[in-house]
């Protein structure tokens, strides 16, 4: 991708979540029936109890960060997003559960403000897809995480089986949309965010360059036929590896 491609890209990512913060929650739950919330407790089912320092990247209105502020009441967890407004839902949120241990943090996934090897274990969202430089991404967050440190990378997919496939495409291309007129008068902003799962890279691409990135041990997860996919991966490095 060229350099204005990005700029470009990076820009409307940012407009559209400054855009749909008030109500990204709200719509969420109703686009998904609320099975995303499921999705999101396994990834933080997942999370190994040991992690101390965590950093959810992309945290949006916070469902991750917050999850697992609740979960893991002495770890400390930063949570990093580029969107002032979406940060701002995810604070008032965390503060009305009054969780102490999270840090908000406004910042780029591109160029993490954090010292190498900070992290025992580093999560990301519904998050990568509307970054411009998923490898780039990807290489920060191998950077900023100890040897031996956990990733995990959740991810919208399409689903393998075509039938369901087209069914989903339908929903997604045509009815979000619609919902997102009709509910919050926000049509642009709920076809890009499908354009964004259509433009993305499929699971096996994915697995591919996380391993590039010098994760090792990664495995995935689907749900829902695969309209979800968790990654998940070890920073190479630590004891055994
Ligand atoms: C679809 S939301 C996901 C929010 C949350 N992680 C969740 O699971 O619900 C994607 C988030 O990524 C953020 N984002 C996109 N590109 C980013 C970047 N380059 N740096 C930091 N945050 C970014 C957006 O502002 C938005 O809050």
């Amino acid at each position: 991708m060229s350099i204005e491609n990005d700029k470009d890209q990076k820009k409307r990512a940012h407009n559209v979540f400054q855009k749909i913060s008030y109500c990204y929650d709200f719509m969420n739950d109703i686009i998904t029936l609320g099975v995303h919330r499921l999705w999101k407790k396994d990834l933080i089912r997942n999370i190994p109890v040991e992690s101390k320092k965590i950093l959810d990247v992309c945290c949006g209105t916070g469902d991750i960060a917050i999850g697992m502020g609740r979960k893991l009441k002495t770890s400390q967890i930063k949570a990093l997003d580029f969107s002032d407004r979406m940060l701002k839902v995810a604070k008032k949120r965390a503060n009305a559960k009054n969780l102490k241990n999270i840090k908000f943090i406004h910042g780029s996934a591109l160029s993490l403000p954090f010292k190498e090897n900070s992290f025992d274990t580093v999560t990301i969202s519904l998050g990568i897809r509307n970054t411009s430089d998923y490898k780039k991404v990807l290489s920060e967050i191998n950077r900023v995480l100890k040897p031996g440190g956990s990733f995990f990378c959740m991810e919208a997919s399409y689903p393998d089986p075509l039938l369901i496939r087209k069914i989903l495409k339908f929903y997604c291309r045509v009815l979000v949309p619609i919902m997102g007129k009709i509910i919050v008068k926000l049509q642009t902003e709920y076809r890009w965010l499908d354009e964004s799962v259509e433009a993305f890279l499929s699971k096996e691409e994915l697995t591919a360059l996380i391993k590039e990135t010098k994760f090792t041990d990664v495995t995935l997860k689907t749900y829902l036929f695969g309209s979800c996919t968790l990654h998940c991966g070890i920073k190479g490095g630590g004891d055994g590896n």
